[in-house]
């Protein structure tokens, strides 16, 4: 039987602007879930949060793109936008973009990543999470691991991993999707997704049967709600070891400064601040962006953290990745790196481009001026 790992996420209001949900939103999703759980319609969750948003991390035998398992989740919005809307916090219900639920929460506003797979007898997985950018954010980063034998030698002296991966690439404008090999294609690969306003890796799968190796949720919140509400800050679920990268291989490449598109207003440049999640309050222009990584091993379909065994409930204590000081550096250099574009003020490429721009005045600043401009001489 194969179990299914899903993050659902969503950001339903918070303190103090864009920082942090209030712990009540959390404990009563946590709530919830228990209750779901007892009810045999997941086996086992973790509530935790990046920033804003409030992530679900749940696994279950139900496949991916559930019913049960996604109303579940929107039972935990709905539930905690109704405390926040009682509290005042800022953009309560923020990522609820709909009255009627179709029981997919896919369009619905909130994030989602699964990944389906035959449970190995060992295995290792990493979630990422990140507030204040958008999917594409993790394609450098996933190139480098599964692309680059300079970065992860796995590639180079793993038999399994040396096969190969399979890159799932979406056009999250044009809403299509095209899945290129790698090592093959690997330039051709690249040079799509240089282009991170259009394109995104949604997901990689291991060329030697393992199945996935890591999904991201590539929910586009603007396109679907027609209008700025926010980045889609982004997850991402990776399984580790033994034919897919290492955990190892996985973090190292955050020791590189990342620049990513969101920060304030989801419409400039900054750098990527790996932190712990209670280190994830983006105190400084709105970020920089922050991105987490929580480790657990899945133990028949339970996720097992460093909490004693047979722990259910979410009470779960997972590997904080980032939470120690071994990152020290590259946060000081994420703050100098931010500072330096903060520097060019509202010009590019501190801001991003008129397209990608998450809200604009210029379209009245034109309008107003539709009869001073005139023809060059
Ligand atoms: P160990 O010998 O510590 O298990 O390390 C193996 C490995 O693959 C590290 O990435
Ligand atoms: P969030 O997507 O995290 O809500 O950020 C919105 C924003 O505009 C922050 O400046
Ligand atoms: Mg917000
Ligand atoms: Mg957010
Ligand atoms: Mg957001």
């Amino acid at each position: 039987e194969k179990v299914t790992v899903s993050i659902i996420k969503a950001d339903i209001g918070s303190i103090c602007g864009h920082m942090t949900p209030h712990p009540s939103m959390m404990a009563k999703a946590k709530e919830i879930l228990t209750d779901k759980q007892k009810q045999g319609i997941i086996e086992d969750f973790y509530v935790t949060r990046v920033g804003d948003d409030i992530n679900l991390y749940m696994t279950h035998y139900k496949g991916e793109g559930n019913k049960e398992v996604h109303t579940a989740a929107w039972e935990c919005f709905q539930e905690a936008t109704k405390i926040s809307k009682s509290m005042h916090l800022y953009a309560a219900g923020q990522d609820i973009l709909t009255d009627a639920f179709s029981g997919n929460v896919k369009g619905a506003g909130p994030g989602s990543a699964e990944m389906t797979f035959e449970e190995r007898p060992s295995e290792p997985l990493v979630f990422f999470m990140a507030d204040k950018t958008e999917p594409s954010a993790y394609s450098p980063i996933l190139t480098r691991i599964f692309l680059d034998p300079f970065t992860t030698t796995g590639l180079v002296i793993d038999k399994r991993a040396k096969m190969g991966f399979d890159v799932e690439i979406q056009d999250v404008m044009d809403h299509k999707k095209v899945v290129m090999s790698s090592p093959e294609e690997t330039l051709s690969i690249l040079s799509l997704l240089g282009d991170t306003s259009r394109y995104a890796i949604k997901r990689i799968n291991s060329r030697a049967g393992l199945g996935p190796a890591c999904v991201v949720s590539t929910d586009k919140l603007n396109m679907t709600a027609g209008r700025y509400v926010g980045k889609d800050d982004p997850v991402c679920i990776c399984r580790a070891q033994s034919g897919f990268p290492s955990v190892g291989e996985y973090t190292q490449v955050f020791q590189n400064t990342w620049l990513v598109a969101g920060w304030m207003r989801g419409s400039h440049i900054g750098a990527f601040y790996p932190c712990s999640p209670e280190d994830s309050n983006p105190v400084y222009y709105d970020g920089p962006p922050r991105i987490c990584a929580l480790g657990f091993q899945l133990c028949e379909g339970h996720l097992q953290g460093l909490e004693p065994q047979g722990v259910k409930g979410g009470d779960h204590i997972p590997v904080d990745i980032f939470g120690n000081n071994t990152w020290d550096n590259v946060r000081a250099n994420a703050i100098k790196a931010s500072r330096l574009m903060r520097a060019q003020g509202p010009f590019q490429p501190s801001i991003l481009g008129a397209e990608e721009m998450e809200y604009t005045s210029r379209p009245e600043v034109l309008e107003d001026l539709k009869k001073r401009f005139e023809p060059l001489d």
